[in-house]
């Protein structure tokens, strides 16, 4: 490890999930709080944090990538090689095997990044840095308070996660499912609000197990989110078929600002696959809690995640995958091949592993049923009047970008302001996105 300066500029990149755009922001405001400055071009920057992804095998590779993209770079301006921070689940998961692999000089892992400031300083001296312990005591007390945001923002109000599901490091990684308190999440929603959010999205890994010592579940820190004047909507993201508690469908029903979307993962329509997957599902038992969420919320659009080529994965459980994607017609989803996890149970199950091709075949024979269902349903919004929340720039002149309640990208003609609120009537539908034509101008 080199001896360097104190970085005084520094850059953030973040990998995967929604959460890791969250760690990402707040360990810029931590960075921020120390004085030091964020840029744009990694390139220019002291220091470069890889907050990083360890869910599927090509994320990982990736972050190895990176490394040497920088390196690269910085060997033709010996002087300024930027000391490189690995954050995120690649640096839980492969610790000290990072510094070895790739020189690094900090690896700091997601309970541990408050230390970052710290560990940045280490290094600085020439001292090692690593930090990957998950301490009770959680870091989120130890981060500066929220300045300005987006009219979007994330909240991390849950982390971790029981389930062991058999493909997934995030168990190992995130650790156990812990839930922040009621109070401390109230208190950084306000204070997203007075930096400029409008919308906020609550995360976790299991975000619908979140709950306290009192048995307030998320639809009751939903409720006391709803009392927050100038929030004008409410998200949340991921949540396990395992935890939707009634509280939270009913809160679909009566919660005003709670966007009609929720994203539902699945992974499998096949009962046999869901039980190696150790889903603690069945089919037909999420097909039933989709009938009750419609039933809370007849508009709401659905969303999902899939697995193709788990271990043994035949052809007619295949299918099967299909045939539930039809039953439930979502209106977005993500899908993927499954990539074994070192460490998981599912990545000794090497007898079973599917051949790549037939992996690329179901994965594009899914999409393309995803795609046409997502298609469908954005067809079903064409000619409807709705609120779109103004996020940023498009790229025609007066045009801007937003998201209708559905979460779908929205581009509107309008001198409406990132932040504001429009009334838009839905004029054209495409696969990806929609065009409307702005209303009557909401009050703000
Ligand atoms: N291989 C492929 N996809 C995975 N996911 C999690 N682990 C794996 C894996 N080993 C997917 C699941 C999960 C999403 C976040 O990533 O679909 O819901
Ligand atoms: Fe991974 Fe399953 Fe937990 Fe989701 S529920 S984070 S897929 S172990």
């Amino acid at each position: 490890m080199n001896a360097q300066k104190n970085p005084r500029t520094f850059h953030v990149k973040s990998f995967g999930c929604q959460m890791n755009v969250y760690d990402g922001e707040r360990m810029a405001e931590l960075m921020a709080a120390q004085g030091m400055t964020a840029t744009e071009d990694a390139n220019a920057a002291d220091l470069v944090v890889l907050n990083t992804c360890h869910i599927r095998e090509r994320a990982t590779e990736k972050v190895y990538s990176d490394i040497g993209r920088i390196r690269k770079h910085a060997l033709r301006d010996h002087d300024n090689a930027p000391m490189i921070a690995i954050a995120g689940c690649v640096a839980q998961a492969e610790g000290e095997e990072i510094v070895r692999r790739a020189k690094v000089d900090v690896v700091v892992g997601p309970q541990a990044y408050h230390n970052l400031p710290a560990l940045v300083a280490q290094a600085a001296r020439g001292e090692s840095a690593l930090d990957t312990d998950m301490p009770l005591a959680s870091k989120f007390g130890a981060l500066p308070s929220r300045r300005k945001v987006g009219p979007s923002a994330f909240l991390t109000v849950q982390e971790g996660c029981d389930k062991f599901c058999t493909y997934c490091v995030v168990p190992y990684t995130r650790g156990a499912e812990v839930s922040r308190p009621f109070d401390a999440i109230v208190d950084e929603a306000k204070a997203l609000v007075d930096a400029g959010a409008r919308e906020i999205t609550l995360l976790g890994q299991n975000v619908n197990a979140w709950d306290d010592e009192t048995g307030t579940g998320l639809h009751g820190l939903i409720a006391a989110l709803d009392k927050i004047d100038g929030l004008a909507r409410i998200r949340y993201t991921t949540s396990h078929p395992n935890d939707m508690r009634e509280g939270l469908i009913r809160a679909h029903a009566e919660v005003e600002k709670l966007m009609p979307f929720l994203h539902l993962p699945v992974q499998s329509g096949s009962d046999r696959v869901l039980k190696a997957m150790n889903r603690s599902h069945s089919r037909d038992s999420y097909l039933r809690i989709l009938d009750r969420v419609r039933a809370a919320r007849p508009d709401i659009a659905l969303s999902g995640d899939f697995i193709v080529g788990f271990p043994h994965e035949t052809e007619a459980e295949f299918a099967e995958t299909l045939s539930l994607v039809d039953a439930v017609g979502y209106s977005q989803c993500f899908s993927f091949k499954y990539s074994p996890r070192p460490g998981t149970p599912a990545a000794e199950m090497i007898e079973g592993f599917v051949p790549g091709q037939v992996m690329d075949d179901r994965l594009q024979r899914l999409q393309t049923a995803l795609n046409r269902h997502q298609a469908a349903f954005n067809a079903g919004t064409l000619g409807r009047t709705c609120q779109v929340l103004i996020e940023r720039k498009g790229k025609l002149h007066g045009q801007m970008l937003g998201k209708s309640p559905w979460l779908q990208s929205v581009h509107v003609i309008t001198d409406a302001a990132i932040g504001e609120m429009v009334e838009v009537e839905i004029v054209r539908a495409d696969p990806n996105s929609l065009a409307g034509v702005e209303r009557v101008r909401a009050a703000a």
